[in-house]
C-alpha cells in the first residue's frame, strides 16, 4: 500500500470484531514503526499503556463516555504525553544526550547548553510544557494509526473521556497528559462503515495573514 492508499483507507472505525485478536507481535511491529516518529530534539515524550484485559477496558470505557469500541476492540491504548521529558535528570533526556555524544552530533561539554536549550524551548511555563508533550505525542499517535493500517489493522482515536478520572483510575503520574485513547483491532465486517468524511480543500487549508 503506498502512502496515498494508506491515507485514503485509514478510518476511525466504530465497530471492532471482538473475536479477532491483535497478536502481540503485530502490536509490537505497529509500535516499532510509530517509534520512528520525529520529535523535537528527538526527546520522544510518548508512552503507551496497553489494555487487553476485559475488566481494565470496561473500567476505561466507563470513563470514556461509555463508548463501546473501548472494550470491544481487542486492544485499547492509553496514549501518554510526558510533560517532563525535557528536564535535566529525566532518564530519556540524559540518554538522548549520551546518544548524541556517541553519534558525534554533540560533545560532553555541550551538556549544559543542551539542557538550557530544552528548558528554554519547552520549560518556561506550563503551557509550553503541555504544548511540547502533546505536539510530539500527537505526531506519534498519528503514526500509530498509519502503522496500524499498513499492517491491516483498524483504529479509533478518542478524546471523549474524563481525563482526570482516567489518570486516577489507572495510577498515571501527574507529569503525563493523555492526548487520546486509541482502540486497535479489526473492523467488524457485518457492520457498515460510514462514507468517508468531508475534508477541507487545499485552498481552505492554505491561508495568508
Ligand atoms: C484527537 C481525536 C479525538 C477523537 N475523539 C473521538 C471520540 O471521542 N469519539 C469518537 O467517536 N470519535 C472521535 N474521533 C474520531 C473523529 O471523529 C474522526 O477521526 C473524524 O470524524 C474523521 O473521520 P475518519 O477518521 O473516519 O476519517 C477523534 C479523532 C481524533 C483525531
Amino acid at each position: 500500500m503506498n502512502f496515498k492508499e494508506l491515507a485514503n483507507s485509514r478510518r476511525a472505525v466504530n465497530f471492532f470484531d471482538p473475536d479477532k485478536d491483535v497478536p502481540e507481535s503485530l502490536l509490537k511491529d505497529m509500535i516499532e514503526m510509530a517509534a520512528k516518529t520525529p520529535s523535537s530534539f528527538n526527546l520522544q515524550p510518548w508512552s503507551l499503556m496497553v489494555l487487553r484485559n476485559s475488566e481494565e477496558k470496561m473500567k476505561l470505557r466507563k470513563l470514556a463516555w461509555d463508548q463501546p469500541k473501548v472494550s470491544e476492540a481487542p486492544v485499547t491504548l492509553i496514549v501518554l504525553a510526558d510533560r517532563d521529558a525535557w528536564k535535566k535528570g529525566h532518564p530519556f533526556v540524559e540518554r538522548n544526550f549520551k546518544e548524541m555524544v556517541s553519534a558525534g552530533s554533540m560533545t560532553e561539554g555541550q551538556h549544559q547548553w543542551f539542557l538550557d536549550a530544552c528548558a528554554g524551548l519547552y520549560g518556561a511555563n506550563s503551557e509550553k510544557q503541555q504544548a511540547f508533550a502533546c505536539k510530539n505525542t500527537g505526531f506519534f499517535a498519528m503514526s500509530l494509526m498509519f502503522a496500524a493500517k499498513s499492517l491491516g489493522l483498524d483504529t479509533h482515536p478518542m478524546d471523549g473521556f474524563d481525563h482526570e478520572g482516567v489518570r486516577k483510575a489507572f495510577n498515571i503520574p501527574e507529569n503525563y497528559w493523555i492526548p487520546i485513547l486509541l482502540s486497535v483491532g479489526y473492523f467488524k465486517q457485518d457492520k457498515t462503515l460510514m462514507p468517508p468524511k468531508w475534508r477541507k480543500t487545499v485552498e481552505e487549508i492554505v491561508v495568508k495573514f
